[in-house]
């Protein structure tokens, strides 16, 4: 693995921290192919939770402006496909992400963070998406992520003027779940991946399969994915494990089978 992209474990609980932070963590190529790469990795090591994070002061300061500055239309085509690939395959994975969002996240950094399944941030934190300082427009999700996050009007109002807010207004527009100081943020973080990651991982992934999935249908068809969901659980041999360890009042051991 390349060393802009560092994933570290700890049992189950997996730690990706985009290492670029003499460029704030900006994204270009060859971190986005990182994420990739490292998703794969957790997969097969059968992470049961993934804390996304950023090195320096900043989480990520948004796609690499210095590698986008010449592109023709159709390479940054190319580069927005990469990044919405990307945000893709964190979205399809069977176990949960959660951003942990330590300094800037604007931009690209905002839309890593959207493609998380939930995120927490530093007091330190700022969001945005700032792009239109550019004349362009987000490119990795942020005007589709954005507004099924905080909601059509305050998406506008944040990608029209391009601004940057702070961690508690973002957590008052829903943006991220919780606030914390600094040196609390991946402590708190690391705590609700622990509880996650006890968990039935199938019953998990189906949730967040689920949730992802039933959140763009009309509400019938997404109750139904929800039955058929819930239908699957009770091949599981965790789910005979879950309800058996309930009965017999002892601590469930789930296997992911
Ligand atoms: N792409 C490429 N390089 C970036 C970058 C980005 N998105 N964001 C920061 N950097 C680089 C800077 O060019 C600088 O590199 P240098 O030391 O070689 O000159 C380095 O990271 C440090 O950034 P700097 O601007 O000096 O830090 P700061 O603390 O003064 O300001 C920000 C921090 C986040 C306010 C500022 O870097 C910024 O506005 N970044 C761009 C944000 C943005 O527009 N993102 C969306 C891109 S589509």
């Amino acid at each position: 693995m390349s060393d802009v992209v560092l994933l570290t474990h700890e049992g189950p609980i997996g730690t990706l921290t985009i290492n670029r932070p003499d460029k704030l963590n900006a994204l270009n190529p060859d971190v986005l192919t990182g994420v990739s790469n490292a998703l794969a990795e957790c997969r097969e090591k059968g992470t049961r939770c993934l804390i996304v994070t950023g090195a320096g002061k900043a989480f990520v300061a948004g796609a690499d402006i210095a590698a986008m500055k010449d592109m023709k239309p159709e390479e940054a085509r190319e580069f927005a496909s990469l990044g919405h690939r990307v945000g893709h395959e964190m979205e399809s994975q069977p176990f949960p992400i959660i951003a942990a969002i330590n300094g800037f996240a604007l931009g690209g950094g905002c839309e890593l963070a959207m493609a998380c399944d939930f995120a927490h941030a530093s007091t330190k934190a700022k969001l945005g998406q700032p792009e239109v300082n550019l004349a362009v427009i987000p490119g990795f999700g942020g005007t589709q992520r954005l507004l099924r996050r905080v909601g059509v009007a305050m998406a506008r109002e944040l990608v029209y003027t391009g601004k940057m807010i702070g961690a508690e207004e973002a957590k008052r527009i829903g943006l991220v779940n919780d606030v914390h100081e600094p040196e609390a943020l991946m402590p708190a973080v690391t705590k609700l991946a622990q509880t996650i990651a006890k968990k039935g991982p199938l019953a998990i992934a189906a949730a967040k399969r689920v949730i992802l999935t039933g959140a763009d249908e009309a509400l019938p068809k997404a109750n139904a994915l929800e039955i058929d969901a819930f239908a699957g659980c009770f091949e599981t041999a965790d789910q005979k494990e879950g309800m058996a360890a309930f009965l017999e009042k002892r601590e469930a051991d789930f296997k992911g089978e």
